[in-house]
């Protein structure tokens, strides 16, 4: 984990009210990993005391830059978008626990809802990168809202659905999930809870669907593992993103706790944001307010 003076190399909104900016942070690019982080300070004169979280939206180590995707939500997100190329900001990273690929896995299924496309799409590059196939699903509202095809590797499969119909598959993209379950040798989820809590469940009962007992699974699959271990979510067959209000982003202040299955609190910050699909207790994981 780094703190350093990122400088802002290009912005430009990429939908109505999305961002896309580049920054660069040699440090931090170097050795981030799909799934992890950065926290970032408003100026001081913005009056906003707290960071803010983002997904490593891609990392470029030759070149020391990153992106960050965001969407306009308020005060924080909106002073970043006045930022001008040159003008540097206080960024700490990389942070969280990365996503996990098993090395034996070859057909990598990427799930993301809306904003969620940040928290998958540097795993893109990366299974690329080691020669392993993506079909990545998105889900948006409506056709203004869908992820740009042309800001993906063309070797990407991109499959779009749409709540209201106007582009690609009419209905969630939880209804996509049939026809590539069984080529999936893994599953990696960004998005609203909702969406990942049906996911989980869809995830539950894949084995008895697929009628194998250890599909894609390697030895040692019976030992118990630790909660928040890399092996944990490297043997889940879904590993999900999840995302929390935070106030340190580093572990101390516990405001960004989702609940175990043991009956432990987890933090996003240091446990996740990736987390397998079984840690979570999606019944009790996620305090009021945040369940939509
Ligand atoms: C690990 C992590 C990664 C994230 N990655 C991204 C990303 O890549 N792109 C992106 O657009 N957003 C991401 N977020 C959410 C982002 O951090 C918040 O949208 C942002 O902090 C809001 O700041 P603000 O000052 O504009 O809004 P505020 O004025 O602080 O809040 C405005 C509204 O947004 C809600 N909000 C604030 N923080 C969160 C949050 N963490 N999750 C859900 N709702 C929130 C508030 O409840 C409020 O309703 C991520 C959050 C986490 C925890
Ligand atoms: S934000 Fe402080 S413990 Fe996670």
């Amino acid at each position: 984990m780094r703190l350093v003076g990122a400088e802002l190399v290009e912005s430009r909104e990429i939908l109505p009210g999305q961002w896309l900016q580049a920054y660069h942070a040699p440090a931090i690019a170097n050795g981030s990993r799909a799934g992890q982080f950065v926290h970032v300070r408003p100026g001081d004169w913005s009056g906003l005391v707290l960071r803010r979280p983002f997904s490593i939206n891609t990392a470029d180590a030759a070149s020391g830059i990153i992106t960050i995707h965001f969407r306009t939500v308020g005060r924080g997100t909106e002073w970043f978008t006045r930022l001008r190329p040159g003008d540097v900001i206080d960024m700490l990273g990389p942070l969280g626990r990365p996503f996990e690929v098993d090395r034996q896995s070859r057909h990598l299924l990427l799930i993301a809802g809306g904003l969620g496309m940040a928290g998958v799409r540097m795993l893109a590059d990366e299974a690329l990168r080691d020669a392993r196939q993506v079909v990545l699903l998105f889900g948006a509202a409506s056709a203004r809202d869908v992820y740009p095809s042309n800001l993906l590797p063309d070797e990407v499969e991109y499959v779009v659905a749409t709540d209201d119909g106007s582009m690609g598959h009419h209905g969630l993209v939880t209804a996509l999930i049939p026809e590539y379950e069984a080529w999936a040798d893994q599953a990696f989820a960004c998005g609203p809870y909702r969406m990942l809590e049906a996911l989980a469940k869809q995830a539950a009962g894949r084995r008895q669907r697929l009628g194998v007992a250890k599909l894609g699974r390697k030895k040692g699959g019976g030992k118990p593992v630790a909660i928040g271990s890399p092996e944990a979510r490297r043997k889940a067959y879904l590993q999900v993103s999840m995302e929390q209000n935070m106030g340190c982003a580093v572990g101390a202040c516990l405001g960004c706790v989702v609940m175990g299955v043991s009956g432990t609190p987890q933090r996003v910050c240091r446990e996740g944001p990736v987390f397998a699909f079984d840690e979570v207790d999606w019944e009790k994981g996620w305090p009021p307010g945040m369940a939509s």
